[in-house]
């Protein structure tokens, strides 16, 4: 009989509780010994509720050979999970945060225990990208990824462009479906989304990428106004994650953007996630799937602990993917370029078109067709996309457009990828 301690028990952890209850995972001899929660009364009517204790010292003192970590966040997890391969259990989490922050230092820790830290569910939820990554593309030089790996947001601008939700409506309904994270600001301001890839990025590219020196920027601004013209467009607006090698290292970046439909990730809507790989030797490979939310993710979890016992419980001859120690490595933007969807409110039309003619040498004007725009956006805003903008470059250059007198305000600047 394989023992797990389980620390955590909310969404996901109640998911895998439900998950090894069914027959096919009793089949394996798994039991789920003890779960530790931090207020046991919330969970006194459970038919686990014999399990539950709110002290750590009762899972690492007991024998379970499997600690599942599925309580999130930073503290006290990594103190958790570090103390449990000490000891010499096995680990499997769900952590993006302590993956993203600590990974290397608790894999390291791991191998000198002879134990093993497996971290599928960290990234993209229920689709399997870790394993694969590091398995079967192993042949592979990998060049870039490009994903949708949050599910909060992802169903949030879906939600606001399929029935016109505002976006406060839309985050509590992502709330309420137990995809956003304790504090949703990780998932609005695109945190959560550059931890997860770095993951990806430091296993695809052997190189260890600190999720803190991803540009990042989130969809917190994002209006109905910026949803309507990109339907307008033949668009849709995503919160894309992105790194690529170029000469001079690695790129990476998260921010919204501009998709056209045509894209495979902009078709991908609600709660998915979907990640492009791009390899030497395959091509593209997308990966498709729940990207959060209870059984989705409680999914990658079970793997894990099955990848585990189908070891028999040992590291030996086993080589899980490495995360990278930390090393300095700068990230490339210097040589990016990329067009921008750009739109200002004018009290002087000729004056700001003047403007934007002498900042932008390369730009294309836009006049949304009322009828076809579904809904009104102010006469005085002028819209355009300024292609071929050095990344370095366009936060001069916009704060130069704002600071003229015949514009307002600047209202909204979104990257296109691809042909707008
Ligand atoms: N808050 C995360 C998301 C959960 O929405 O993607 C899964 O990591």
């Amino acid at each position: 009989m394989v023992k797990i301690g389980l620390l955590g028990c909310g969404t996901i952890g109640s998911g895998v509780v439900e998950l090894l209850e069914r027959d096919s995972c009793r089949k394996n001899d798994l039991s789920i010994e003890k779960i530790l929660v931090r207020n046991k009364d919330k969970h006194y009517n459970k038919p686990y509720g014999c399990k539950l204790t709110d002290s750590f010292n009762d899972i690492i003192s007991s024998d379970v050979d499997i600690v599942v970590e599925v309580m999130g966040g930073i503290d006290p997890a990594y103190f958790y999970v570090k103390q449990s391969l000490l000891k010499g259990r096995h680990v499997v989490t769900a952590n993006k945060d302590l993956i993203a922050k600590f990974g290397s230092e608790l894999q390291n820790i791991a191998r000198q225990n002879g134990v093993r830290l497996l971290f599928e569910a960290s990234v993209g939820g229920g689709i399997p990208i870790i394993k694969p990554l590091k398995e079967c593309l192993a042949a592979n030089n990998i060049t870039e990824i490009r994903g949708i790996v949050n599910g909060t947001t992802n169903y949030i601008l879906s939600r606001m462009d399929s029935s016109g939700l505002d976006f406060e409506t839309a985050l509590k309904e992502a709330q309420q479906c137990g995809y956003a994270e304790a504090n949703p600001e990780a998932d609005i301001l695109g945190l959560d989304a550059a931890r997860k890839l770095a993951i990806l990025s430091s296993i695809a590219f052997r190189i260890s990428v600190n999720y803190e020196d991803i540009p990042v920027q989130g969809i917190n601004n994002i209006s109905a106004d910026d949803i309507s013209l990109a339907r307008y467009l033949g668009c849709s607006v995503k919160l894309l994650a992105l790194s690529r090698k170029t000469d001079h290292g690695i790129m990476a970046r998260v921010a919204p953007v501009l998709l056209k439909n045509t894209d495979s990730l902009a078709r991908v809507s609600d709660v998915y996630n979907a990640i492009v790989v791009k390899g030497d030797a395959v091509g593209d490979v997308l990966f498709f799937g729940r990207g959060a939310g209870k059984l989705p993710t409680a999914s990658a979890v079970v793997g894990d602990i099955f990848d585990i016992v189908r070891h028999n419980m040992s590291s030996q001859g086993v080589e899980d993917c490495k995360l990278e120690d930390p090393a300095p490595v700068k990230l490339d933007t210097a040589g990016c370029k990329s067009d921008f969807l750009i739109r200002v409110k004018v009290n002087d039309r000729i004056e700001a078109m003047n403007i934007i003619a002498g900042l932008f040498s390369r730009f294309e004007l836009i006049f949304p067709e009322r009828a076809k725009l579904g809904r009104l956006i102010d006469q005085d805003q002028v819209i355009f996309v300024a292609h071929d903008i050095y990344e370095t470059d366009i936060d001069k250059r916009i704060d130069l457009l704002g600071t003229a007198d015949c514009i307002d305000n600047v209202l909204s600047i979104l990257r296109v990828e691809g042909e707008a």
